[in-house]
């Protein structure tokens, strides 16, 4: 860990006193009203999930063993086979419910589509048939880099129904880690679009796609959904349009009978080196836990509740809480492709207000953000249709969460604050709306059969205080490892701490043994919602020819949670200037996408270091945030950081 703040140092920002009781017009109706819930699966926390996974889900032959556990390998339903678009379209089709809405889309410039249950198995069972035609079989990779338009979760879905694995590159990603991530899994397929809409702009997705490709072997196919219809390439024998391939595909086929255990899906996420870890999650435990989480933290009347997580699926909120756990549980969704601000402020507000959303699920920094625009964006548009509120990525200030409650829930809606990562696969600690008394500001406590503790450096678990976030048994949407490295798994989760996962996450706990989420401890950043790490900012920074040297660190933003902030030196010969700072930013956005500009540019002779040669994060952190610095005894030369800090003071800002 580079941070040298240990468990003692954590500070802890947020002490509310405020206390909110569930209204009684919500608990009347709640699906948990009773506190019991917590005991019965504490009593039996394997067989709580194993009667959650016979409950929710439809099985194909039912499992012999509910888990086995060798520590850092989990196995949950073994023996069990099922099929995750079978769970999630068929059975619902089969019931009779084929005419209810599974997604209300509504895309950037203002087209929308209405599709029912009926609508997406059709499309999913002719994508399978194209995927198939395509030479995909089970186990094959299939990667997918997409707007946010249906053809996403048909995709997905068409993959899970052949037991092919996909890898969902989200669309914000640069040509170079799309590139890598198509290698890191060997995809055979890619499925695009021509472009999407951002703020009224095409983003060019094929184009980007046409870069990597030109270092992708292993892929044999490209399937291009036309949406923008700006002009791309089309390579003869390697790219095929999505409505071409569709229109010709048969419309039937099985759903392919999986193993509890098999690959469902790869996605990648920032580590604390350069490299990018392909998190695997696979098929039954992972279905359990989304529609588990998804009915019971969000309170899921699916007849009734119009339900929108405003997240990207190219991220685990999207995949989990857009795609799986809210088709699985038969719910109605609004999918919406484009930015919060296009063409005016107000565009969520006149989303929510058209399709009467019930239950909205998104991040705190658009709850800060919308802040920044004013109330009286909201306050031009009904509202009253929401019932419950949602928050994920990153802690929620209470400042925010207040805001949120009284001008988006209008003082009646549960704001449910849901921690988890793209790890856990599903929500861990949240509240349960109807009998969960709410602290603005804290996450609560672990869910029904989640065992979570605070431990100090030493391991030992904190019962009021801060330290660090670790879980203390598997449970069932728990990642099964990092892609090709078993290795890595276990020494970046398993191995601190003995015994537990450590999630990377430092929290305080209160005397109500509530949790306070507090941010990463390690080199992860977290920007607005968004997992990016320093390292990898760091290389990409180096790689330019101009760089000698760079630190990136994170540091306290009002509005994005967390900035990043990139201390560089230049090599000899290169000038420090604005112009060369915004192409630094933009070299930064080629390697990795725009989520990873760096918002202040400190051009810098020196970095502080130890003898060793190791830099002090830590004290360029404290610059960052306008703090007194702490320790510098270990620095090499201390002269280096009064000149930073008075470089720093100076170093423009990208808002
Ligand atoms: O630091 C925590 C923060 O987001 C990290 C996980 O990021 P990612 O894998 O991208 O998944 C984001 C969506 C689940 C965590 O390690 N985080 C997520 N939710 C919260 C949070 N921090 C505080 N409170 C939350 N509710």
């Amino acid at each position: 860990m580079s941070q040298s703040s240990g468990a003692a140092g954590i500070e802890s920002f947020y002490l509310e006193a405020r206390t909110i009781e569930p209204p009684v017009g919500f608990r009347e109706r709640a699906l948990v009203a009773d506190r019991d819930i917590y005991a019965r699966a504490e009593a039996d926390w394997e067989g709580f999930w194993a009667e959650q996974a016979a409950e929710l889900l439809d099985w194909f032959e039912a499992w012999d063993t509910i888990l086995d556990w060798k520590l850092p390998f989990a196995r949950w339903f073994i023996g069990g086979t099922l099929n995750v678009s079978h769970n999630c379209l068929d059975r619902h089709v089969a019931a009779g419910r084929g005419d209810r809405v599974a997604f209300h889309w509504e895309g950037e410039p203002g087209d929308t589509r209405t599709i029912t249950y009926a609508d997406l198995l059709e499309e999913v069972e002719r994508f399978s048939n194209v995927l198939e035609s395509l030479g995909v079989t089970r186990g094959d990779r299939v990667a997918v880099y997409m707007p946010m338009i249906p053809e996403l979760p048909v995709a997905m879905l068409a993959c899970t129904r052949i037991g092919a694995v996909h890898s969902v590159v989200f669309g914000g990603f640069s040509s170079e880690a799309l590139r890598d991530r198509i290698v890191d899994a060997e995809a055979k397929v890619l499925v695009t679009a021509d472009g999407g809409w951002r703020k009224g702009a095409a983003v060019p997705l094929k184009a980007n796609a046409d870069v990597a490709l030109e270092e992708t072997p292993s892929i044999d196919h490209v399937v291009v959904v036309r949406r923008t219809e700006v002009d791309v390439e089309m390579r003869s024998g390697r790219d095929r349009w999505w409505h071409e391939l569709m229109a010709d595909a048969r419309r039937h086929r099985v759903p392919e009978p999986m193993a509890s255990e098999d690959l469902l899906y790869l996605l990648y996420t920032s580590g604390t080196t350069a490299k990018p870890k392909g998190i695997m999650h696979t098929t039954g435990g992972y279905l359990t836990q989304v529609a588990f989480t998804h009915k019971y933290v969000f309170d899921l009347h699916p007849e009734e509740d119009v339900y929108w997580c405003a997240a990207d699926i190219g991220w685990v909120t999207g995949h989990s809480y857009i795609v799986y756990g809210p088709l699985a549980n038969g719910a109605t969704s609004v999918l919406y492709e484009g930015s919060p601000d296009f063409p005016t402020r107000d565009r969520w507000w006149s989303i929510v207000e058209q399709y009467g959303v019930t239950l909205l699920y998104t991040a705190p920094t658009a709850v800060r953000t919308f802040m920044k625009w004013g109330s009286e964006e909201p306050a031009k548009h009904d509202l009253s249709s929401l019932r419950l509120l949602g928050s994920v990525g990153e802690p929620i200030n209470p400042e925010a969460w207040m805001w949120y409650f009284e001008h988006i829930g209008g003082g009646r809606c549960p704001v449910v604050d849901t921690w988890w990562q793209t790890e856990t696969g599903a929500i861990m600690i949240s509240p349960l709306p109807g009998v969960t008394t709410l602290k603005p500001g804290s996450a609560t406590t672990p869910l029904p059969g989640i065992a979570a503790e605070v431990v100090d450096d030493a391991g030992k678990k904190v019962a009021e205080g801060g330290g660090y976030v670790t879980i203390t048994r598997p449970w069932p949407a728990m990642l099964r490892g990092i892609y090709g490295d078993p290795v890595r798994y276990r020494d970046t989760y398993w191995s601190r701490f003995e015994g537990r996962y450590f999630a990377g996450d430092g929290a305080r706990i209160d005397d109500d043994g509530y949790f306070w989420f507090m941010g990463r401890v390690d080199d992860v950043m977290n920007v607005s919602g968004h997992r990016i790490s320093t390292t990898e900012v760091e290389s990409a920074l180096v790689d330019h020819p101009s760089v000698a040297e760079a630190a990136v660190v994170g540091a306290k933003d009002a509005t994005t949670g967390q900035a990043i902030i990139a201390y560089v030196t230049l090599r000899g010969g290169h000038h420090a200037s604005e112009e060369h700072g915004q192409s630094l930013r933009r070299h930064c956005a080629t390697k990795i996408g725009p989520i990873a500009r760096p918002k202040t540019i400190v051009f810098t002779d020196d970095l502080p270091k130890t003898r060793s040669g190791k830099i002090m994060r830590r004290l360029l952190r404290d610059v960052a945030e306008g703090r007194d610095l702490g320790d510098t005894t270990t620095l090499a030369d201390a002269s280096v950081v009064e000149e930073i800090r008075a470089r720093a003071q100076a170093a423009p800002s990208e808002e």
